[in-house]
């Protein structure tokens, strides 16, 4: 499902894998719960897509959450990233709730049906912010959810702003302005 847009993304604007471990610690532990983050969107049995998903710091508790009725796919331009997170998944006990999926520079390339999807500090380094929130609204549910959290070091006020405007564009509704999140924080529906 690439776009013509797919280019836009550098191999520089991407986290790399080698650092992963700044996005699971302690300290993030400490000052970001992921159940208090997505907690509240998700229900048992739920099928939720971790877009951008890293080393998995937020995939291991929405698989928990979900239950084994549920499934969380978990999505990554990195192999290295997917790997990391099987591994912990393997761990943790919720390998069974998991598949894996390797997106493309600058866009998703996914077909599923899906009742929540984050986005967590990922959508500014696609390069394709309008191609990702066009494949997100193409995948999700009627009442299903998407929640963007963009780093405030990395995402200016006016540039969220304009990702909002091109959700809009697209046919996404903003339920909410969730605060508490981390970051500049949207709350997103068909
Ligand atoms: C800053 S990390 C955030 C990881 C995770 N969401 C978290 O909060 O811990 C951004 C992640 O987005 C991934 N990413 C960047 N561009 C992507 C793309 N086009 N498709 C899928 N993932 C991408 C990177 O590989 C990286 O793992």
């Amino acid at each position: 499902m690439a776009t013509s847009t797919t280019v836009e993304q550098k191999r520089g604007d991407v986290c790399p894998h080698q650092i992963a471990f700044i996005l699971d610690n302690w300290l993030r532990r400490l000052i970001q719960s992921p159940r208090k983050i997505v907690g509240e969107y998700l229900n048992e049995g739920d099928t939720v897509l971790d877009v951008g998903c890293g080393p998995g710091y937020f995939t291991i508790d929405m698989a928990k959450i979900v239950g084994n009725n549920g499934k969380v796919i978990a999505a990554d331009l990195q192999t290295q990233m997917l790997e990391k997170v099987r591994k912990k998944a393997t761990k943790h006990n919720v390998l069974e709730r998991l598949s894996f999926h390797r997106c493309e520079l600058g866009s998703i390339g996914l077909s599923a049906s899906i009742d929540f999807i984050l986005a967590f500090y990922m959508i500014h380094e696609t390069g394709n912010p309008k191609g990702f929130l066009m494949e997100m609204k193409q995948m999700l549910k009627p009442e299903g959810k998407i929640l963007i959290v963009e780093p405030k070091m990395h995402v200016s006020a006016a540039t969220f702003e304009e990702l909002i405007r091109d959700a809009e564009n697209e046919g996404l509704k903003v339920l909410d302005h969730p605060n508490g999140k981390g970051g500049r924080s949207v709350l997103l529906t068909v």
